[in-house]
This record gives structure tokens, C-alpha cells and sequence, in this order.
């Protein structure tokens, strides 16, 4: 199983002082930084787009994940991609044409990764394996951080990780020192945590205090 990856979602930062926070997040040992795009239709939410990317580009060298909430993703991808994102996830749920979404995202360099609401099956991208870098099992309903983590998801996080022994298989939503390790267990190793991070004092503990749990549970699997 790939190691694990730790990946503050910028979603629960201060957004006031968001180059600073970009700084806390990596002293303080996170291997991502998680972006949130929301576009008000996908999901009831909307946050920020290509111009605020650039900005965080400039303020961090950490790989920046960039997760599109968006409807038709394809006519605004080869914006992300240019505002400087490394890895570009899409929701199977808003792609028709979910294999060409794929390609267009790897045309332009970038690495490509779906992603699928908690109550959508594996079967959507059973198809598409080969073409990802990476699949995101949502552990919330997408829209707002601070949700609590749905237990149903860890079947699914544990069937993906048979299919799919080498893949990255991030979680996202809910996730906390105190449920990572079972979380990690099932099979995930790409965590993404806004509001356990963004929500404490000291962000280096609690980056540390997720990767020792996700550590322990690999490390026993
Ligand atoms: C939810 C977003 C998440 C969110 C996670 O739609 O995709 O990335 O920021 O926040 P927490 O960790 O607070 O659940
Ligand atoms: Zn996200």
C-alpha cells in the first residue's frame, strides 16, 4: 500500500491570512495542499477559482490537489491546470464523458483523479483504473468542512483498496486523529483534514498526530 499522505483542505484556513497559513501548513509537515473548488450548482457551495490558485501557487511549493465541485468541468480545466495545480480531481458524478475529462486533464501534464459523492458506487470508475493517479472517496457530502465522517464510506475504502493494491485512495471529509487510524485501516493513504487542522493552535501536532495514526494502521495492516 502507498504510504500515507497528509493534505490540509485550505477550505477551513483564514482566508484573510492565507499566505501565512500556506507557510503553518508546511513547517508543519502536510505533503498537499487540498483546494476546494466549488461552483454553487454541483454542490450548495461556492468558494474560489483559477485566480485565487495562482496566488496560492506563488505562496507554497507543496503540490497543490485541486478538488473541482464543479459542473462540466472540461471547458474550465485548462484554466486550473495553468493556475498551477499538480493533481486535478473531477467528480464521476458531473462527467458525461468521464474517459475524455481523464485524458484532457493528463494532456495538459497534470495527474488526473475522480472523485465519487459517498452514495455513488465503485462501478463508475471500475472502467477507468488505468487512466488515474489517484480515486477520492468523498466521506461527506461535498460542499462545507466540518461535516462528520459517514461510517458507510469504509466498505467502499476497503473494496478500492482490493481492486487497486498500488493506487492512491484519498478520503475526504470528517477525517480527525481520532478516526484516521480505522479510516487507514480499510485501506486509504491520501487524508485530507480542513477543519481538524485549520481548527487547532498548533498545526504541526495535529499534522503529526494524523500521519502516526494513519502510520500505526498501515503499519498493521
Ligand atoms: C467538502 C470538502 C472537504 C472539506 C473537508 O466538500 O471537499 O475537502 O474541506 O473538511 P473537513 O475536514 O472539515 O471535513
Ligand atoms: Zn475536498
Amino acid at each position: 500500500m502507498p504510504r500515507p499522505l497528509i493534505a490540509p483542505s485550505i477550505l477551513s484556513a483564514d482566508f484573510g491570512r492565507l499566505a501565512e497559513e500556506l507557510r503553518a501548513i508546511e513547517v508543519g509537515g502536510a505533503d498537499y495542499v487540498h483546494v476546494d473548488v466549488m461552483d454553487g450548482h454541483f454542490v450548495p457551495n461556492l468558494t474560489l477559482g483559477p485566480p485565487v490558485i495562482e496566488w496560492v501557487r506563488k505562496a507554497t511549493k507543496l503540490p497543490l490537489d485541486v478538488h473541482l465541485m464543479i459542473e462540466d468541468p472540461d471547458a474550465s480545466i485548462p484554466q486550473y491546470a495553468a493556475a498551477g495545480a499538480d493533481l486535478i480531481s473531477v467528480h464521476a458524478e458531473a462527467c458525461t464523458h468521464l474517459h475524455r475529462t481523464l485524458q484532457l486533464i493528463r494532456s495538459l501534464g497534470k495527474r488526473a483523479a475522480v472523485a465519487l459523492n459517498p452514495a455513488t458506487p465503485l462501478d463508475s470508475i471500475r472502467y477507468v483504473l488505468g487512466d488515474v493517479s489517484m480515486i477520492l472517496l468523498m466521506t461527506v457530502n461535498p460542499g462545507f468542512g466540518g461535516q462528520q465522517f459517514i461510517d458507510a464510506v469504509l466498505p467502499k475504502i476497503r473494496e478500492l483498496r482490493a481492486l487497486a493494491p498500488d493506487l492512491d485512495i484519498e478520503v475526504d471529509g470528517g477525517i480527525k486523529p481520532a478516526n484516521i487510524a480505522r479510516v487507514a485501516a480499510a485501506g486509504a493513504n491520501v487524508f485530507v483534514a480542513g477543519s481538524a487542522v485549520f481548527g487547532q493552535p498548533d498545526y504541526r501536532s495535529v499534522i503529526g498526530a494524523l500521519r502516526s495514526g494513519a502510520e500505526s494502521a498501515a503499519a498493521a495492516a
